[in-house]
């Protein structure tokens, strides 16, 4: 089917997942929204979050696309089980992938989850992984600071970036964990910082790859996957902005355009 998939984030972080799709799925058609206004959503309560979420898929329906991916673990957290039942299309999240990842990649069975505050307080990771192995410890970490960091296109600034990373996790130097998951879509913009501030001894992992992978049995298994060759790129935002598109750019190794849209035009 040629129709676009949907892939939304509240900001820039979800083009970290769009890479992977692109890169696993490379004639499939992607429709990007980035609500940049209302972002960080991390800091919102579970109701605004569900709210923006809804508007969004609502939004990327009504453009067409066949599948939505929340490129979002804080969207995924409030929303995905509530929006999975409102709406027909398959909708999927990147906590259960990053959970799967995780479960591959530790050998001694304990894992550090960063989040933003919304995420590590939902335990959204820890109920997951547990769904799978109860034996694994999870501690979960909220990062406030990342998300207008990365937003800001402040990861750019080496300096910057290292003492953003060693502020929010200098209580964690030495955590008996041998798995860090980038809880947050943003966060690979932050990897490399991560893992030098853990000397390179952490595995450092993101759910970008994995949820590329279940999109891609999805569309097989329901017979969504392109038939043709002509795939397109669009981007859109609630609100203008010279560093999504930088820092997509960048990211993409692509020239996009942006549209700016408010989703209430389209309800
Ligand atoms: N990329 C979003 C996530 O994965 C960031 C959330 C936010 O806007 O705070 O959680």
């Amino acid at each position: 089917m040629n129709r676009p998939i949907g892939v939304f984030d509240s900001g820039v972080g979800g083009i970290t997942v769009a890479k992977e799709i692109i890169r696993q799925l490379p004639n499939e058609s992607i429709y990007f929204y980035g609500d940049i206004k209302n972002c960080p959503y991390g800091d919102k309560n579970s109701d605004e979050i569900l709210k923006y979420t809804d508007d969004a898929i609502h939004f990327l329906i009504k453009k067409g696309v066949k599948l939505v991916v929340i490129a979002c673990n804080t969207a995924t957290a409030a929303s995905l089980e509530i929006l999975r039942k409102k709406y027909t299309i398959p909708i999927i999240g990147v906590i259960k992938s990053g959970a799967v990842t995780a479960l591959q990649t530790t050998n001694i069975g304990k894992v550090l989850v960063l989040g933003t505050n919304f995420t590590a307080k939902s335990e959204a990771y820890s109920k997951e992984i547990h769904k799978i192995n109860k034996d694994i410890i999870v501690h979960n970490k909220a990062c406030k600071s990342f998300v207008p960091f990365v937003e800001n296109k402040d990861y750019e600034n080496e300096d910057a970036a290292y003492n953003i990373v060693n502020n929010e996790l200098s209580l964690y130097k030495n955590i008996d964990v041998d798995t860090i998951i980038l809880g947050c879509t943003h966060y690979p913009l932050l990897q490399k910082y991560i893992e030098k501030y853990f000397n390179n001894e952490k595995m450092v992992i993101s759910s970008g790859k994995e949820t590329a992978r279940e999109v891609s049995s999805i569309l097989t298994f329901l017979e969504l996957h392109t038939t043709k060759l002509d795939k397109e790129y669009k981007f859109f935002v609630s609100q203008k902005s010279d560093k999504f598109i930088a820092t997509a750019e960048k990211w993409l190794n692509l020239d996009i355009d942006v549209n700016v849209i408010d989703v209430e035009d389209f309800k």
